[in-house]
């Protein structure tokens, strides 16, 4: 991959993706925003700015809604990842207004915090068994056993997936989310691309079952606004299914396991939330400032933008860093300090704005959830074996993380 320039931002150095902070520092150092040559991006990395982008209408997560790829400056992508496209372009998250409104406001019925909440008894239960399975088995991967099928099965049974289907969901989702890396392979994108072919023939098959015989579930739900007003096409069903699947479980895996590695790594924090589980709630949140799952997130500038003096043109791209917005010093006291008890947390880990999390409220219930059975049901955790790090810099996690219960 291209050497980057004089930045301290290099997201292919196995170094900086373990540990991007001190980089991200430098960074901010360097100026509000920066041109990135290997990527063709804008990066921004404080958080005022981050913040603000975010609610920028200015720019869209897709451009396509106004502009053809020519006329925006852009090549087309090549027709044989025509399938991951076709997918990834009907998803809420790809789309700007009115279709994201359309389809936000359909799917955010099911996503409420009432309506969420409702899933609290089923997520902690199953918490509760995930664990005792752990520690039955005398430890294991947090991650195999633990963080990947908690939220893996939330989503599957909200959208009614069949137990017996869902095996192959997450290397789909793994295979389709190699494509939100910077500047992905062509292995990447054929992997993409078989993925998205055999989970939208999956869900097309199942979404014609459901027609015929209705379910309680999310999917059933989506098909009958659907037919009732004509407000979902077949592919915007199949690409929210999706959407729902994946989002609603790489970035709490990563979550899981992020956190408790930086547990593992400051004794003291994890006695003191072993001592009091009150902290629960504000541990989940400063573990996901601390660490954040999902580092960068990109836009399009569908109008000129200035940034600190700097014209940044129709068709550029801006590159935010979410970790490092959660470690501006100027928002955040003592930044690289891990603090379970901190309080005045405005981390951007959910994004803000107009595609904010529509998950977060399900999200921080399974997080908790997690967390809680871990410390009433294995008091006695530790640490295994040094993990091993994805190369990922984007969705950025644990292969997986060896732990013992005593
Ligand atoms: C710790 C866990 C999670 C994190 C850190 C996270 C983070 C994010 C972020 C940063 C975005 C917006 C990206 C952008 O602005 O470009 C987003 C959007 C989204 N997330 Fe999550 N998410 C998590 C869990 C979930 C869960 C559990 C679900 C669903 C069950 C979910 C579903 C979605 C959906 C559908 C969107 C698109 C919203 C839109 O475009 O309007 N996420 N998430």
């Amino acid at each position: 991959m291209a050497a980057p320039s004089d930045l301290a931002f290099d997201p292919w150095d196995p170094a900086f993706v373990a540990d991007p902070y001190p980089a991200y520092a430098e960074l901010r150092e360097q100026g509000r925003v920066r041109y990135f040559e290997p990527t063709d991006q804008w990066l921004v990395a404080h958080h005022a700015d981050v913040s603000a982008l975010l609610r920028d209408r200015r720019l869209g997560r897709t451009y396509q809604h106004r502009f053809g790829h020519e006329e925006f400056g852009r090549t087309p992508p090549p027709p044989e990842h025509e399938p991951f496209h076709t997918l990834n372009d009907h998803g809420m998250l790809d789309l700007e207004p009115p279709d994201h409104t359309r389809i936000r406001r359909l799917v955010s019925k099911a996503f409420t915090p009432r309506t969420v909440e409702r899933l609290r008894p089923y997520v902690e239960r199953l918490a509760g068994e995930l664990v005792d399975g752990l520690v039955a088995a005398g430890g294991g991967d947090l991650l195999r056993d633990v963080a990947e099928p908690l939220p893996v099965a939330v989503i599957a049974e909200m959208l009614g997936i069949p137990e017996s289907d869902r095996a192959p969901l997450r290397p789909w989702s793994a295979d389709i989310c190699g494509m939100y890396e910077l500047n992905p392979s062509e292995e990447a994108a054929a992997k993409a691309v078989r993925a998205s072919v055999e989970f939208s023939d999956y869900l097309r098959d199942l979404i014609a079952e459901r027609r015929k015989n209705p379910g309680d579930d999310l999917i059933s739900g989506l098909i009958a606004a659907h037919d009732e007003g004509d407000r979902l096409t077949e592919q915007e069903m199949i690409s929210t299914c999706v959407l729902l699947l994946n989002a609603g479980h790489e970035a709490t895996v990563n979550s899981t396991v992020n956190g408790w590695w930086a547990l593992f790594r400051h004794p003291d924090q994890l006695a003191a939330l072993r001592a009091d589980h009150s902290l629960v709630p504000t541990a989940v949140e400063e573990l996901m400032r601390y660490d954040t799952p999902l580092q960068l997130f990109e836009r399009w500038v569908l109008d000129e933008i200035e940034i600190d003096g700097q014209v940044i043109p129709r068709g550029a791209e801006i590159a935010m860093l979410f970790g490092s917005a959660n470690h501006d010093p100027a928002v955040f006291a003592d930044p690289s300090r891990l603090d379970l008890a901190r309080r005045d947390n405005p981390h951007i880990s959910f994004s803000a704005g107009i595609h904010y999390c529509i998950g977060a409220p399900l999200a921080r219930i399974e997080l908790a959830a997690s967390m809680t059975a871990l410390l009433d049901r294995a008091p006695t955790l530790r640490l295994a074996a040094e993990p091993v790090r994805k190369p990922n810099f984007v969705i950025r996690g644990l292969e997986g993380l060896e732990v013992e219960v005593a």
